[in-house]
């Protein structure tokens, strides 16, 4: 699947939709739904994830993880995910760092939906099935190029 978002609010709206129709359905599975967010700096990949916190009903304000390498929330009941993670592994050099961070029992939890800024960082550590999302700038200011694979 491939979207234009023109604006930031477009960019929430698509993590909504995300949320909200599970675009990828991975509810089910006996590991943990692996969400890896690639693209240049500033493309919205802490945007995106703002979005799906939002739609999660998150209350908290979801920083850019630059400076917090992972952040776990629970979620509420309604929901089929009990827990959505966020990491930014920009500054993480390898997978071994990853499991240093506890990866090995958070990706094994069917309860836990992870999306991972910089995946390529801990590429090592990450499953085959992960659902992929590339982020690109256009040639348009505000626009940006999202493409969304199962
Ligand atoms: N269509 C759009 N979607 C998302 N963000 C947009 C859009 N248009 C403009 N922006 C702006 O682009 C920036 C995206 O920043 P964001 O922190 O989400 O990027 P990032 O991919 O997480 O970068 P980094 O690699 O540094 O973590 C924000 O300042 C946001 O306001
Ligand atoms: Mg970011």
């Amino acid at each position: 699947m491939k979207y234009i978002t023109h604006n930031l609010k477009e960019t929430y709206d698509l993590a909504a939709k995300f949320v909200a129709e599970l675009l990828c359905d991975r509810r089910g599975g006996n590991r943990a739904t692996v969400v890896a967010l690639f693209g240049e700096l500033g493309t919205g990949k802490t945007s995106f994830t703002q979005g799906i916190a939002k739609a999660f009903e998150i209350k908290d304000h979801i920083t850019s993880p630059t400076f917090v390498l992972e952040k776990v929330y629970k979620l509420g009941k309604k929901f089929s995910y009990e827990r959505f993670t966020h990491i930014d592994a920009y500054r993480l050099n390898g997978g071994e760092e990853m499991r240093a961070l506890g990866w090995d029992e958070a990706s094994r939890d069917p309860k836990n939906i992870i999306f991972i800024e910089w995946p390529e960082r801990v590429e090592s550590v990450l499953p085959r099935d992960m659902i992929k999302i590339y982020f690109e700038h256009s040639e348009k200011e505000g626009e940006r190029k999202i493409k969304i694979l199962c």
